[in-house]
C-alpha cells in the first residue's frame, strides 16, 4: 500500500496524544527515592485501566554500539532500584546484554501522560532466579520459552506448531522441567526519570540518580 506522503503527515499531525484529565505531578512532593513513586505511578496506571502497564521497550546496544529495542514485561522492581525482566539468554537482547550489559528501559502510560525512563546495567539474576521465574509461567509460556531459536530464523510456521507441541507435552509430563536459556536479568537502575505531560506543554521531568546508598533528585527542562 502506498501512502501520500502529505496525507500521512496530515493523519498523524491530527492524532491525539494527551487525554483529558492528566493528573497533577508536584516534584516538589515527590518521595526521595524513585521506586516508591514508580509504584505509585504504575499503581494510578492499573486503576485507570492501562493495558499492560507492566509492558516496557527495553533498549540495549550490541558489541558495536548498534542499538535494538522491543517490548518485554516487567516482572518485578525491588527496594534496591532493580527492575527485572526475562528473557532468552540466546535472544538478540541476550547476546547484546552478554557483551555489554547497557540497557535502558521506558514505560508510556497514555491515560495519564507518563513516562517513566530507566538507565542502568542488566546482568543476569542467576540461575536459581531465572528458575524460578521460569517455573512461575504458565505451561503454554513455559511451552514457548522452551522451544528456544528466539531471533533465529523461521523457515515455515508448521516448524514453530511441531516444536511447541512437543516443548508444550514435555513441560506437561516435567513440571519441574526448566528451559536452560531461560534468564531473569535485572536491570541497576543509575537513573531514573519521571515525565508528565501537561496540557499547557508545561511538562515535568524530574530525574533520579544514584549516589551511593541515596538518591538525588534534578528537574529537567522538558
Ligand atoms: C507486550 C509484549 C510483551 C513481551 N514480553 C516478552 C518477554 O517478557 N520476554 C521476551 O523474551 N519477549 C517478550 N516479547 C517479545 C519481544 O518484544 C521480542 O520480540 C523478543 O523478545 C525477541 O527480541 P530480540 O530479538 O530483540 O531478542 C513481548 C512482546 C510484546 C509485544
Amino acid at each position: 500500500m502506498t501512502t501520500e506522503p502529505t496525507g500521512l503527515r496530515d493523519l498523524l499531525r491530527a492524532q491525539k496524544v494527551f487525554p483529558e484529565g492528566m493528573p497533577e505531578f508536584d516534584p516538589d512532593a515527590a518521595p526521595d527515592d524513585p521506586v516508591t513513586l514508580f509504584l505509585r505511578w504504575l499503581e494510578a496506571a492499573i486503576q485507570d485501566g492501562v493495558l499492560a502497564p507492566h509492558a516496557m521497550t527495553v533498549a540495549t546496544a550490541d558489541e558495536r554500539g548498534r542499538p535494538s529495542s522491543r517490548v518485554l514485561i516487567c516482572k518485578d522492581v525491588d527496594g534496591e532500584g532493580r527492575w527485572y525482566f526475562a528473557s532468552s539468554a540466546a535472544s538478540g537482547k541476550g547476546r547484546d546484554l552478554a557483551v555489554n550489559p547497557g540497557a535502558a528501559l521506558s514505560f508510556w502510560w497514555p491515560q495519564q501522560a507518563r513516562q517513566i525512563r530507566v538507565r542502568g546495567p542488566a546482568v543476569p539474576a542467576g540461575a536459581k532466579a531465572s528458575a524460578a521465574d521460569f517455573l512461575a509461567r504458565p505451561p503454554a509460556s513455559r511451552a514457548e520459552g522452551l522451544v528456544g531459536h528466539q531471533s533465529e530464523p523461521l523457515d515455515d510456521l508448521t516448524e514453530l506448531d511441531r516444536a511447541f507441541r512437543v516443548s508444550y507435552e514435555r513441560v506437561s509430563a516435567d513440571p519441574g522441567l526448566v528451559a536452560p536459556a531461560w534468564t531473569l536479568y535485572a536491570l541497576t537502575a543509575g537513573e531514573v526519570e519521571f515525565w508528565q505531560g501537561s496540557p499547557e506543554r508545561r511538562h515535568i521531568r524530574l530525574r533520579y540518580q544514584r549516589a551511593g546508598s541515596a538518591w538525588t533528585r534534578q528537574l529537567l527542562w522538558p
